[in-house]
């Protein structure tokens, strides 16, 4: 079978189609055609090595696992004899540890991956759209913001993946939404629903007259610091593209003063925590509450140009990639 391969960090160019071994599932897992991949922020971090604080998890000198891709949907083909809940011809959505979904078939563990049936008039590629940006940001906004009905909310890089899934999901919890992007992506972000915009190409946020109860960095581009006279008391920082600066206001607001720096590691949750949030997400988007935004489909043999597309820093919504037919 076909897979995009990578052994050393470098630019998009690394990364290189190669055959390997078709898996075969064992008795607890099931073995799925994939159909679509994406191509996320944390891809490129981890096909770049940088920052140099990711290699440690993904290998200090070269990557330890060399088929890059963090979240597929597809259909199971196969399951192994001590499989319960899956069944040949399911339509499946899921991620991997971040390596391993940019190929055309992939093993999926029942109980301890992240996967979750679809709903069947959902499309593979809605679907994919929605996974990184809202699985990221739910957590977010629900365990670390708190977030309720009436708050307010502040999202910097609302156009991105995770930004543009934070104002749909801010805005499904009934918080009243400012989201921050370029001039050329107010109409996107107003039209998921945020109640503001700032055009950070004009205005700083920093400036903004208006006081928030949850402030979501998803860029990584402000500190606590500049924040937080933006801030109600009891008012959340929480920093998705975590930079290194932020870890000092992490630890120290988590010890003095009623507005708190706060950060997470979404991919590491449990996988049957995600696992519940894909089932939730799957529900939203069915019930129309969500919309997935897809600014380009590449093809599996674009994978390089879909990657410098990506390392630009300015994709609206989500960047998917077609591995077999739709
Ligand atoms: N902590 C976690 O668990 C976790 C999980 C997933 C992702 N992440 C990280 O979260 C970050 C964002 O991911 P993403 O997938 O949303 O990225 P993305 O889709 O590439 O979005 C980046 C967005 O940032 C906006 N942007 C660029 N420069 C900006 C600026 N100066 N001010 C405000 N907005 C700006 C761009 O909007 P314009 O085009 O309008 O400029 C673009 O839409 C990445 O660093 C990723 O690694 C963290």
């Amino acid at each position: 079978m076909k897979a995009m391969v990578y052994k050393k960090y470098g630019p998009p160019e690394v990364l290189k189609v190669e055959e390997v071994t078709k898996p075969v599932p064992k008795s607890n897992e099931v073995l799925i055609k994939v159909i679509a991949a994406t191509v996320t922020a944390t891809d490129c971090t981890f096909r770049k090595g940088k920052p140099f604080f990711s290699r440690l998890y993904t290998g200090i000198t070269k990557p330890k696992h060399q088929i890059l891709g963090s979240e597929f949907t597809g259909e199971i083909i196969r399951v192994g004899k001590n499989v319960k809940s899956f069944q040949v011809g399911n339509k499946v959505i899921g991620t991997t540890p971040g390596y391993g979904a940019y190929t055309e078939f992939i093993c999926q563990q029942e109980e301890g991956s992240t996967l979750a049936k679809l709903p069947s008039d959902i499309n593979y590629e809605e679907a994919i759209a929605c996974c990184d940006g809202f699985l990221t940001a739910l957590p977010f906004l629900r365990a670390k913001g708190e977030i309720k009905k009436g708050d307010k909310v502040l999202i910097n890089g609302a156009s991105g993946s995770v930004g543009s899934a934070a104002v749909q999901l801010s805005k499904y919890f009934g918080a009243e939404v400012t989201g921050v992007c370029s001039s050329s992506s107010i109409e996107l972000v107003k039209s998921i629903g945020a109640d503001k915009v700032i055009d950070y190409t004009k205005e700083s946020l920093t400036n903004s007259d208006d006081r928030f109860d949850i402030i979501f960095d998803v860029v990584g581009n402000t500190t606590f610091s500049m924040c937080k006279k933006l801030l109600n008391k009891n008012g959340k920082y929480l920093q998705a593209g975590i930079t290194l600066s932020v870890f000092p206001s992490v630890i120290w607001t988590s010890l003095i003063g009623s507005k708190k720096a706060l950060i997470m590691a979404t991919g590491l949750r449990p996988p049957v925590e995600r696992s519940k949030d894909l089932i939730f997400i799957g529900e939203l988007l069915q019930a129309d509450k969500i919309k997935a935004i897809i600014d380009k489909i590449y093809s599996f043999d674009q994978m390089v140009e879909a990657h410098h597309y990506v390392d630009g820093g300015h994709k609206k919504g989500n960047v998917v990639i077609q591995i077999s037919d739709f």
